[in-house]
């Protein structure tokens, strides 16, 4: 084959506008801590932990060391019919910091692929208990659940969804929570909205909720925008779950290992589902690993239930891949050493009052958080929606700051690592860039 002439040709970046942003590249060479290093040798400070993944902040040398020295002794062993030492030992590491009950973990390598397994799960626990007739999903508007088939169908984002085609049959939608007119300028749990839960009747008083298997939602939605849940909406949710006989997935692919100030939102929320789904956090995301947590109940169910053999027909060749499994470990020690989903809410109330101090810059509308998560609503620019955040996402990586714009909405979800300083430079270049932008 004839190389191309343009070295950027042939990479097709993900969720990127590939045109744009190849006529004007931007390159991150290497990390530590808190920033990041770009091709042209700055430093920007992530406010994003990346992609909402590097909770402990980059290049931390004990993971580093842990995925050198396995990558040297193991570098690959099948987790079909055969194993390795390393995924039994994480998975009870992991299974000791779930809620109570929720002790099964199966290994994924991605945030999709444990949405998927999930809803997997959730179908074959329906069937194994002898209610095969539930095979409907139920997700929610404006949920990111990834990018598998399961997850896009029960998610909730147009774009997402307009171009393939017919997706899962059998699936129904919650309405979101998000309520601006009812809730702008919340600290923490929104007042209003715990009635949306409600929906989940109407529903099941439409298809029966004899033909439901399982509801699943984030608990804070984070991809589209920061939607913290109302109070009262969750505990609401798992109440009808368990009235209809429903399985409750929690999404927690943002939300576990620490973002919220504690292992999981359930913990935080107090509001325990049947599975939680994980990945990005869980390695820091120095390899890639998505797990789910699973009900024993369940797990029980499908597996002792089974006739002899494979109990489930689901796996990934990397299911419990050494390299992840070594960097989930070494992660799960730095959580625990440096106390850092404690940190997080230690920081929380501080966070909270720095970025409340954006309300009444130009163009802010809503400013919302929880745990070391921000949303900061900006008012669309008439005719050009999105256009507004995007040149402030610009503005902020000339000058030196990581942030996320999904709409006109500005995500922070920096390192549980940072400190007081960081978050007074995050949001004080914020809201300069602010009073500069039309
Ligand atoms: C809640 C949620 N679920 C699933 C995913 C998909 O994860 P991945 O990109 O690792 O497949 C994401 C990614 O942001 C997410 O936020």
């Amino acid at each position: 084959m004839k190389l191309e002439n343009d070295p950027q040709a042939a990479f097709w970046m993900p969720f990127t506008a590939n045109r744009a942003f190849k006529q004007q590249p931007r390159l991150l060479t290497s990390a530590k801590g808190m920033h990041y290093t770009s091709s042209d040798g700055r430093q920007i400070l992530d406010g994003t932990a990346g992609l909402w993944c590097s909770n402990a902040g980059h290049c931390r040398s004990s993971i580093v060391e842990a995925i050198r020295k396995v990558a040297g002794e193991l570098d690959f062993a099948p987790t079909f019919q055969l194993a390795h030492p390393l995924p039994f030992e994480l998975a009870s590491r992991i299974a000791a910091i779930m809620p109570e009950g929720l002790n099964r973990i199966f290994f994924t390598n991605s945030g999709s692929e444990s949405v998927d397994t999930a809803l997997k799960i959730a179908l074959a626990y329906q069937r194994a208990r002898g209610e095969g007739t539930r095979t409907r999903l139920i997700g929610r508007e404006r949920g990111y659940n990834g990018v598998g088939f399961g997850g896009i169908s029960v998610g909730g984002i147009v774009n997402n969804r307009r171009q393939f085609g017919t997706l899962l049959t059998g699936v129904d939608h919650l309405p979101h929570t998000h309520d601006i007119a009812a809730n702008a300028f919340s600290r923490g749990q929104p007042a209003k909205g715990a009635h949306l839960a409600d929906e989940l009747e109407r529903i099941v008083a439409l298809h029966g909720a004899e033909t439901i298997a399982a509801v699943i939602v984030e608990p804070m939605a984070g991809s589209t925008g920061v939607l913290i849940p109302p109070q009262g909406y969750l505990e609401r949710l798992r109440e009808i779950c368990t009235k209809h006989g429903i399985v409750l997935i929690f999404d927690e692919v943002i939300t576990a290992y620490g973002r919220l100030g504690g292992a999981t939102a359930s913990e935080v929320l107090g509001v325990t589902p049947d599975i939680i789904t994980m990945a990005k956090g869980l390695t820091n995301a120095a390899v890639p690993m998505g797990a789910v947590a699973v009900r024993n109940t369940i797990h029980d169910t499908i597996v002792n239930g089974a006739a002899d053999g494979i109990e489930l027909f689901h796996g990934y060749t990397y299911s419990g891949h050494p390299l992840a499994a070594a960097a989930a470990l070494a992660t799960l020690d730095l959580y625990r050493d440096e106390g850092l989903f404690q940190r997080a809410a230690d920081l929380a109330p501080y966070w909270e009052d720095a970025v409340h101090s954006l309300k009444g810059k130009r163009h802010v509308i809503d400013v919302r958080n929880m745990g070391i998560v921000a949303g900061i609503e900006l008012e669309p620019r008439p005719g050009a929606p999105t256009k507004r955040a995007m040149e402030l996402f610009h503005k902020c990586f000339d000058t030196g700051l990581l942030i996320r714009v999904t709409g006109d909405i500005v995500a922070l979800s920096p390192p549980l690592i940072l400190e007081k300083a960081h978050i007074d430079e995050m949001v004080g270049r914020i809201g300069d860039l602010l009073e500069v932008l039309d």
